[in-house]
């Protein structure tokens, strides 16, 4: 090896060192970076409001949305619904809504802030499955007594049209009232009580 091989080599060693300070620097500035991205990255995930556009749901349709991870449902609910809500005070756990299931601004027979919308965790309150929407009244499967309503397939247990558990089931809660505001008449957002900036 003669000189000129070895200021050759030194050279290419001082590039290659150059390159390797250069790359860590790429990599120092991109960590703050990624270390102020991942925060609001989770929190969205973590919990985000959610914006709903509900002038489309028909009378009597369900939709469902995300929120938390969860399925959350909007279901518009007809006149006869509400009508067979109230048939079923006597037939289910907590029909005025006493137990801590819901916001305050949800309670009462129909848990909702206005009675044609409600909004609820599609989440059963026995051991998490996710119960089938049946509107139907006496389908045959379900029997005469059912109005329309929530119907778990896990362990058979039956909410109706306001998500109240009825009695003698396995669940024994209410489905969630998750908190949630009227933006307009068209637009809800699920995740922020109504007095939220
Ligand atoms: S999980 Fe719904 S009845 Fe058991």
């Amino acid at each position: 090896m003669n000189n000129g091989d070895v200021s050759q080599g030194r050279r290419r060693f001082l590039i290659g060192a150059t390159a390797a300070v250069g790359g860590v620097g790429v990599v120092g500035a991109a960590v703050p970076f990624v270390a102020s991205w991942n925060p609001s990255a989770k929190a969205e995930a973590a919990g985000a409001p959610v914006t709903v556009n509900i002038s489309k749901i028909e009378p009597g349709q369900q939709i469902t949305v995300e929120w938390r991870g969860k399925p959350v449902w909007v279901i518009r609910r007809t006149p006869e619904m509400l009508e067979n809500i109230v048939k079923l005070n006597d037939r289910v756990k907590d029909p005025q809504s006493e137990e801590p299931q819901q916001p305050d601004y949800a309670g009462d027979v129909y848990r909702s802030i206005k009675p044609e919308f409600v909004v609820l965790v599609g989440i059963c309150t026995h051991l998490g499955c996710v119960p089938t929407y049946r509107p139907e009244v006496a389908p045959a499967d379900l029997g005469d007594e059912w109005l329309g309503g929530l119907f778990c397939p896990c362990h058979g247990s039956r909410f109706d049209m306001a998500g109240r558990v009825h009695s003698a089931q396995p669940a024994p809660l209410n489905l969630e009232v998750p908190p949630y505001r009227y933006d307009d008449d068209a637009t809800l957002t699920i995740g922020l009580d109504p007095e939220a900036a």
